[in-house]
């Protein structure tokens, strides 16, 4: 299949899975233990219905979308993917420059295989950069500092990884050991696993021409002069998670970055308030798309009361599990006010490099403008609660 021919992210997920080798794959695809998390995430947007709304003008439909003071072409954008170079060389950028062409906000992943310096480039106005604390604080500072220095428009603070979770699918395919030279990598990987990559030969090309894993360009500077990707890698190994992080440390991201700071992970009412306090202009409710605690609610599930809690004392926005532009809907009716995914666009790249990227966004744009055409919402802000049924029919009288 063609990128042109896809219709819906399924089909780019479909072509993602036979490009990549398995032990690439399930590192993308899976989550936590079980994976009950995975099906939750799905479910919660299933359980819901929109009612359509008939006889109002909807010649022109406008899914723009203003948050911190900056209009977006739409109300979505991408979630940090750590290691997207391993997947598709490049992606990182690829990523950044779809993002930049459809006025998106692009995350940078704190495990991207592209600098904050390079994103600042490619996409100045619509990369933000996910922070993964150090537990030397004086990296964490630093990178902090990266980002105001680029100019970038956030940071966002992942903090759903106090500890390194268990994904069984990368223990037992060995996915650790896919790191350094092609070599290396080889003489690491056990055979079966190896023998399985090698059905796979575009990857494996692009993998090996490439010299072996791409690096984590962030965390060079932090490095020996000279560093091997190896020892990049360790380096980062090293430094997270950083166990012992807290609110204290919030306070002082909040001191140093003087744009927005947002909080990515947070699940619980009580914290997003506690962030509010601190002065956090806003929360990315993610259950980390079912990757760290498989026994978490879905985001969607959670985003009610979290709403009712900050109320508008800060931008809230989600992540996990969207897969159509109906489910952003569902989500902005829900009180979210911007709406993100990270397997969708990753797809994407696997898939078709730039243009994959591109058609995956394209996707999720044409999905929301025709929802707010069945449902008669020529605008965003007219979306709310009376768009979804309930089965309490006097509530829809
Ligand atoms: C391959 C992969 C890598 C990820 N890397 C990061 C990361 O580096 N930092 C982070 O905060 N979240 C990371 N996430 C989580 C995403 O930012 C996002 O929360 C999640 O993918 C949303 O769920 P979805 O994939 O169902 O849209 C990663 C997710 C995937 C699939």
């Amino acid at each position: 299949m063609a990128i042109d021919d896809a219709v819906n992210i399924e089909d780019l997920h479909r072509m993602a899975k036979r490009r990549l080798p398995k032990i690439a794959f399930d590192f993308i695809e899976g989550g936590a233990e079980d994976e009950r998390g995975l099906e939750r995430n799905r479910a919660a947007f299933a359980k819901h219905q929109l009612v359509p709304r008939y006889l109002v003008d909807v010649s022109a439909r406008d899914q723009s979308q203003t948050i911190f003071g900056r209009k977006f072409g739409s109300p979505f954008g991408i979630s940090p993917t750590g290691t997207a170079g391993l997947f598709r060389r490049g992606a990182d950028m690829m990523l950044a420059e779809a993002a930049r062409e459809a006025n998106i906000p692009y995350i940078m992943s704190g495990g991207s295989n592209d600098s904050i310096e390079t994103a600042a480039r490619v996409a100045p106005d619509n990369t933000w950069y996910q922070l993964y604390a150090a537990r030397d604080g004086k990296i964490s500072e630093d990178l902090i500092r990266r980002v105001a220095d680029a100019g970038l428009g956030a940071v966002v603070l992942t903090v759903d990884v106090p500890v390194r979770p268990r994904r069984e699918r990368n223990i037992r395919n060995g996915f650790a050991n896919i790191r350094g030279t092609w070599l290396k990598a080889a003489l690491r990987l056990k055979p079966a696993v190896l023998a399985e990559a090698m059905t796979h030969p575009g990857w494996v090309i692009e993998y090996v021409r490439h010299g072996g894993t791409p690096n984590l360009e962030n965390w060079v500077p932090y490095a020996r002069p000279g560093a091997s990707v190896d020892e990049v890698v360790d380096l980062f190994g090293a430094n997270t998670p950083a166990h012992s992080q807290t609110w204290r440390e919030l306070e002082k991201y909040r001191r140093l970055f003087p744009r927005n700071l947002i909080v990515k992970g947070i699940m619980d009412p009580r914290d997003a308030v506690r962030a509010a306090e601190i002065g956090v202009d806003g929360v990315i409710v993610s259950n980390h798309g079912a990757r760290q605690l498989d026994q978490a609610p879905a985001s969607l599930d959670v985003l009610p009361a979290i709403k009712a809690a900050v109320g508008d004392r800060m931008t809230v926005m989600l992540d996990s599990g969207v897969r159509r532009g109906a489910d952003i809907v569902i989500a902005l009716c829900l009180g979210a006010q911007f709406v993100f995914f990270g397997r969708p666009t990753l797809y994407g790249a696997v898939a078709g490099g730039l243009p994959g990227v591109k058609k995956a966004v394209d996707i999720f744009r044409t999905e929301i403008d025709l929802v707010m055409g069945q449902i008669g919402a020529p605008s965003l802000d007219v979306l709310g609660p009376d768009f979804l049924w309930s089965d309490d029919w006097r509530r829809n009288v």
